[in-house]
């Protein structure tokens, strides 16, 4: 039971000491927020992981973002994901491979345009490398204008990747909505060269199909239930979410404004569902509630991290063995690196 795991837990921390620092997303259950060391978004996460000490860093997370504290951390230092099973879908939409193919479409459609690939934090090392290799650059949701704002300072046109929703939001806040053409890898009909030549931000066709179920009309329904509701959400929702919401930003923003709410007020929370429920208990006093009420979705790729998961990982280090240990090879680490640096130092 749980109170079992949690002495588990506990006494496994306690023999490992300071050789140990467990990393824990947002997004994760309470079960595991409540044994980690730092609990954050991505780009607090990988500040974190690349100011710890500790011989092993046991990241609470998705693979990619184990694949960028691997990158972050010095060589001797060891990350664990307490799950291999904890992928990103988002992630997944946009493979190394596919993006070389399309690197060679994009490019020969613009050929009188320096384009500039711009890759969110959800992708895997090799497209960061990939980025990083052309002159562009990682982002998560608190930097992508200042990202598109460094490739636009480089070159004439910014491709995007993953998501494309973060990429539209982004070029909104930016003025640059008129400038938008989408690439849909898997559907050559769709591909617009002429789009693509005048455009300056290419949107790749990834998503989150969690952020993606919220509507306005989750919005607007949320707000005829209380008439005081202030609404924020993920730039990874919709733009017609965006829009209609009062606050926008990554889930460490959301969590410093529900923590400055005042008592009594009401937020309306468009993102993943845990953090949510977080929220409503680490703060009683605001009247906290999902923004698409029980039709929020958890992240299935952060369900995967259980607890006795990190149970195990942590007992057997105990015994010697690092389990489930995530390692990016030497060149790809090394381009990686440099596209996570050039945002590190936005
Ligand atoms: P943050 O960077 O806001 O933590 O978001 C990460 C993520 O996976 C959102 O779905
Ligand atoms: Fe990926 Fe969405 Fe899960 Fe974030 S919430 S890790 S983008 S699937």
């Amino acid at each position: 039971d749980e109170e079992d795991r949690t002495e588990r837990i506990e006494s496994a921390r306690e023999r490992l000491g300071d050789d140990v620092v467990v990393l824990g997303h947002n997004y994760q259950r309470r079960e595991i927020v409540e044994h980690a060391d730092f609990v954050g978004d991505s780009y607090e996460l990988s500040k974190r992981a690349a100011a710890a000490d500790a011989e092993y860093v046991v990241f609470c997370g998705v693979t990619f973002m184990a694949e960028s504290a691997d990158v972050i951390t010095d060589d001797d230092q060891t990350v664990i994901l307490p799950s291999m099973e904890a992928s990103c879908p988002m992630a997944g939409m946009a493979e190394a491979l596919q993006v070389d193919t399309a690197w060679e479409e994009l490019t020969a459609a613009a050929p009188d345009s320096e384009i500039v690939p711009v890759t969110y934090m959800n992708s895997y090392a090799d497209l960061k490398a990939f980025c990083a290799d052309q002159g562009g650059l990682v982002c998560t949701s608190s930097n992508a204008h200042e990202a598109f704002e460094y490739a636009l300072d480089r070159g004439d046109t910014v491709l995007f990747l993953p998501d494309k929703h973060l990429g539209e939001n982004t070029a909104h806040r930016l003025g640059m909505a008129d400038a938008i053409a989408e690439w849909d890898p898997w559907d050559p009909d769709s591909k617009d060269a002429a789009a693509v030549a005048k455009a300056d931000v290419i949107l790749w066709d990834g998503y989150c199909q969690v952020h993606e179920r919220f509507t306005a009309d989750h919005v607007a329904s949320v707000r005829e239930r209380f008439d005081d509701a202030n609404v924020i959400v993920h730039p990874e929702c919709r733009r017609e979410v965006v829009e209609a919401a009062d606050v926008v930003g990554s889930t460490a923003t959301i969590r410093e404004t529900v923590a400055d709410a005042d008592p009594g007020d009401t937020w309306a929370i468009g993102t993943e569902i845990h953090l949510a429920e977080h929220l409503g208990r680490w703060h009683p006093e605001v009247n906290v509630v999902p923004l698409c009420g029980d039709a929020c979705m958890d992240c299935n790729a952060m369900r995967q991290v259980d607890p006795n998961y990190l149970t195990w990982v942590l007992e057997e280090l105990v015994a010697g063995e690092a389990r489930n240990v995530i390692e990016v090879p030497e060149r790809e680490a090394e381009l990686a690196g440099l596209a996570i640096e050039r945002m590190l130092e936005l």
